[in-house]
């Protein structure tokens, strides 16, 4: 899963595979796996796992270099977070096929288009600038002569069978979701989660069970003129689950950044980390523009209920206050902040934003190694140590 080189989003995990069955990989993996850091976390055994593909780094031309080495830490959060951004990458790639500007005109496109009318744009958008972050930060690394994070062997899961969908294997499963919507409520509150506060669904229904949030068939693309309330549960689901994927981005990015030791590092990340905050802010702005419907899904067997978030609600609920509510920050005795929440350790730290997707439901079909792979990856970063003369 470490290479040296950008692949696009195809599957060429036969290649990758076989790859890593070389005797250079071979060796790679052998030379990595002794490694006692890597050991004692865990990573060396995810790294070995059938099936895992690892190119060798760049280690000698970079020390030819003569460029300041990155420390043991900042390396692993950088990796942590190209694999984060290949996995968010992954997930927004389908949401693109389906529903972005080149998009097939069809009633999930119109049901996105009910949340606002520049959704395919946003979505296109967003995912385009997954793709940069994840081709980016491996660039970065092989740059400083470290390996970077390839996931392409882990691209199995199947594609929706709707028109418009690319007939490829994907990292992240988006049609048996169960999302957690409390950072609705969170972010319209005077609490912190970093304090012990807990929040409830906006949308309990979508917390519970199973749901879609891409059209499984062309059955569910529906009438572009007329989108059913099934294929609006779809498109609104979706809407929800943006929201849900860039706060998590908004606060894992918040929380490593915290335990970077070089500067150049910490631009990266509260520079990719502010494009998050972005993303998110764009989404909770439309998720609470879904209109009031109850739906049952034969396949999830599970049903949800979208109520009108534009009215009559309590302040916590209200879909127009979209800006962070003050809240607690650093200590009780002060002021309370408007800010990103939480950004504390274990909450949405690696390991807790890995943790979240998993509940999330984005890695049903996975293989035991991918999930192995990447809570390896996670506790390597949440293990960094900031480390300032
Ligand atoms: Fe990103
Ligand atoms: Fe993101």
């Amino acid at each position: 899963m470490y290479s040296d080189n950008n692949h696009s989003n195809d599957n060429s995990a036969n290649e990758l595979v076989k790859s890593s069955q070389t005797p250079t990989a071979q060796s790679a993996l052998k030379h990595l796996a002794r490694r006692s850091f890597l050991r004692k976390i865990g990573i060396g055994a995810a790294l070995l796992a059938p099936g895992a593909a690892l190119l060798t780094g760049s280690a000698k031309a970079f020390a030819a270099s003569g460029k300041q080495k990155l420390t043991r830490g900042d390396v692993a959060i950088l990796q942590l977070l190209a694999a984060a951004e290949l996995i968010e990458a992954d997930l927004w790639q389908q949401y693109t096929e389906l529903g972005g500007v080149d998009a097939p005109m069809t009633g999930y496109t119109a049901a996105l288009q009910i949340l606002d009318g520049d959704q395919p744009q946003y979505i296109s958008d967003n995912t385009d600038d997954e793709i940069s972050h994840a081709t980016f930060l491996n660039a970065y690394l092989h740059s400083k002569g470290e390996k970077g994070v390839n996931l392409d062997a882990f691209r199995t899961l199947p594609s929706s069978q709707a028109t418009g969908a690319q007939q490829i294997g994907r990292l992240t499963n988006l049609t048996q979701l169960t999302v957690d919507t409390s950072w609705w409520t969170r972010y319209r509150s005077t609490t912190n989660p970093d304090f012990g506060a807990t929040f409830p669904d906006a949308v309990p229904s979508l917390n519970t069970g199973q749901h879609t949030a891409i059209p499984r068939n062309n059955a569910e693309l529906d009438d572009p003129n007329n989108p059913s309330d099934h294929v609006k549960a779809i498109a609104f689901t979706a809407g929800f689950h943006f929201g849900f994927i860039e706060q998590g981005g908004t606060s894992l990015y918040a929380t490593l950044a915290q335990k970077v030791t070089s500067l150049e590092v910490l631009r990266v990340l509260i520079s990719i980390g502010g494009s998050e905050i972005m993303h998110f802010q764009t989404w909770q702005d439309k998720a609470g523009n879904a209109t009031p419907l109850t739906d049952f899904d034969p396949v999830n067997n599970s049903s949800v209920t979208f109520e009108d978030l534009t009215t009559g609600q309590p302040e916590t609920l209200q879909s127009n206050l979209i800006m962070p509510e003050p809240c607690e920050f650093i200590s009780p005795s002060l002021p309370a902040c408007a800010i990103i929440r939480p950004s504390g350790p274990g909450q949405l730290d690696a390991t807790g934003a890995i943790n979240s997707f998993i509940a999330d439901g984005l890695f049903i079909g996975q293989s035991a190694q991918f999930l192995q792979l990447i809570k390896a990856l996670a506790r390597a970063a949440d293990a960094a140590q900031r480390q300032v003369d």
